[in-house]
């Protein structure tokens, strides 16, 4: 019984072994850390690239009917000031079931005059033609993909494809009647 009591493993302090154990793993965490804070620290963004991150555009100058590009995050951003003869071809489609990436109209565009959208191509990543009046814009009154033939519509949702999805919607705020922030 004596000898039984004995064997059991009484609970022990530190050791010095174990003090070197646990200044050893240290040492190996801060320089893991040390070692991998450059490539850490070099994820973050630069400032300019955090600037970009978001951007202003004033809107007040842009005519009804026309199609201007901006550039965000390094892509082309289309912004359209719609007629109502736009916004009638653009919710002509609404609900066609025939619609490669279903979407209504007022979905896309809240403030229905103004359609905001990245101006690349969900097949591939080209740029689509119509933003200039002389582009080709193909049937819809939207834009057209010269890469590999996609056909997006006045609310730049993909009629033809190889494009699978429509052109994306960035985040974007009206920030007042005249400005509106992208990003
Ligand atoms: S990149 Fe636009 S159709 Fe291929």
């Amino acid at each position: 019984m004596t000898d039984a009591v004995n064997k059991i493993e009484q609970p022990r302090g530190p050791t010095r072994r174990d003090f070197l154990y646990i200044c050893t793993g240290m040492a190996t965490l801060v320089g893991a850390a040390s070692f991998l804070w450059p490539f850490i620290d070099s994820m973050q963004p630069s400032a300019d690239v955090a600037a970009m991150a978001s951007v202003e555009v004033d809107i007040s100058l842009i005519e009804p009917g026309q199609r201007i590009t901006i550039k965000w995050r390094g892509k082309p951003v289309f912004v359209v000031y719609r007629t109502d003869a736009m916004l009638a071809q653009a919710r002509e489609d609404d609900g066609n079931p025939a619609l490669i990436d279903p979407a209504t109209d007022s979905e896309r565009a809240p403030r229905p005059e103004w359609l905001i959208m990245v101006g690349v191509c969900t097949h591939l990543g080209c740029i689509p033609l119509g933003q200039k009046d002389s582009d080709p814009r193909g049937p819809y009154g939207g834009w057209f993909c010269p890469c590999h033939g996609s056909i997006y519509d006045a609310s730049g949702r993909v009629r033809k494809g190889p494009a699978p999805r429509n052109l994306p919607i960035p985040p974007y705020a009206f920030l007042d009647d005249h400005r509106i922030r992208i990003g």
